[in-house]
């Protein structure tokens, strides 16, 4: 990464701002999957040990009222922080003022405090959101340098990244943003080839922009999910009562041609009569009958992909086969998964959100080169895109 890294400055005794992305599911104050805390950890950790005095702070949810701010307090994850550093982590319950400053004065080398939830500053005006400059100048009055290892953030333009880095402050990348940037961008940029996506998920909507910068990117592309029958439509396939996206099915139809022979789509769907886990199955071949809908890819078409696949040195997978939360339609993908943990040499990652939450539920994690913490920032990265988080850190 032709980024400065945290490994590049001088940390001892220096107050460091750290925006990390410790936006994690809490439920009652209860932290249910705290792999983004876990993954910021050797970043931290360096910083302590090349005694540098620890700022951390994060957004948690999305916070546009007083009453948006209840269960969205970052008190858990510092006490889960503290735990998992085993060390005191001082938490401070405000986003600026005179607690905050006098924690920060009171830090020694090698000491963290965590600071209250960034988007508590979005009540009155959206200042973290919208980057209000003042806020962004006051966040880095607090510290020396500014440490930017929030990948999952890295596609927002908000005051606790860009507003920051913008001041002028030395910015430099932490491990994890170094770590999901060498990942996403080599294997989209760079590929050791065959180089195969598999997309998946609802909407074809969602992913447009990842499946047109793809076309051009990848050998092949395997399509699964819901948004397969937006694509069967555009084929003049039968769809039943399968989810579609009437306005895409011509788009969905200019990308089957421009990808021609790239493109590969289910040859059959394990389908229902309603959305549910409860009512018979059916297996058909292409069309899906009227009556009923398509929720998971059928077996056939599991060995095709895994076929397309087993020659793969690069695999880039973002959204799952079917509704893998309900048992009935979770075999598509879990072959994928057993298809791509078989793969002896290639580079696999798989995009945050639904396809890790997939990969987690069904016990496959371990098997990937990578996971991603970043939802909306790795899907952005496979589309091309520049990340205004990652640019905004000093070049090398
Ligand atoms: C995520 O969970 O994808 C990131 O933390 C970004 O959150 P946001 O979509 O609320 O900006």
């Amino acid at each position: 990464m032709a980024k400065k890294t945290v490994e590049d400055i001088d940390l001892k005794g220096k107050k460091v701002l750290v925006r990390v992305d410790f936006n994690v599911p809490v439920k009652e104050g209860v932290i249910t999957d705290d792999t983004r805390i876990k993954a910021a950890l050797p970043t931290i950790t360096y910083i302590l040990n090349h005694g540098g005095k620890a700022i951390l702070f994060s957004h948690l949810g999305r916070v546009k009222t007083e009453e948006d701010k209840a269960g969205k307090s970052l008190a858990p994850v510092a006490k889960r922080l503290s735990e998992l550093l085993d060390k005191p982590v001082n938490f401070v319950s405000e986003t600026r003022g005179k607690d905050l400053e006098d924690a920060i004065s009171n830090l020694g080398d090698g000491d963290v405090v965590v600071f209250e939830n960034t988007r508590f500053e979005d009540i009155d005006g959206k200042k973290e959101s919208k980057n209000d400059p003042e806020l962004g100048k006051y966040w880095a009055s607090l510290g020396d340098v500014f440490v930017n290892d929030a990948f999952g953030t890295a596609h927002r333009s908000h005051a606790s990244n860009v507003g920051i880095a913008s001041t002028g402050i030395p910015t430099v990348a932490g491990y994890l943003m170094e770590k999901e940037i060498k990942f996403i961008q080599e294997a989209v940029e760079n590929p050791k080839r065959p180089m195969v996506a598999i997309l998946g998920g609802a909407k074809v909507s969602d992913k447009i922009g990842v499946i047109e910068n793809l076309i051009e990117k990848a050998d092949k592309i395997l399509i699964g999910g819901g948004m397969t029958y937006t694509f069967y439509e555009a084929k003049g396939l039968g769809i039943g009562n399968s989810l579609v996206e009437a306005d895409k099915v011509e788009l969905a139809k200019s990308l089957i041609e421009k990808a021609g022979d790239k493109l590969i789509l289910p040859v059959d769907s394990v389908t229902a009569a309603e959305f549910s886990n409860d009512v018979p199955t059916e297996t058909h071949d292409y069309d899906v009958p009227e009556g009923q809908m398509g929720l998971d890819i059928g077996p056939k078409t599991v060995e095709l992909f895994a076929d397309v696949l087993k020659d793969a040195k690069t695999v880039v997978w973002n959204g799952p086969m079917g509704v893998f939360e309900m048992s009935n339609f979770q075999k598509g993908t879990i072959g994928v998964c057993e298809a791509i943990a078989n793969l002896k040499d290639a580079t696999t990652i798989i995009g945050g959100g639904d396809s890790a939450a997939a990969a987690e539920q069904l016990g496959f994690a371990d098997k990937f080169s990578h996971i991603s913490t970043g939802g909306g920032a790795s899907l952005e990265l496979l589309e091309g895109k520049t990340l205004p988080g990652l640019a905004a850190i000093n070049d090398k």
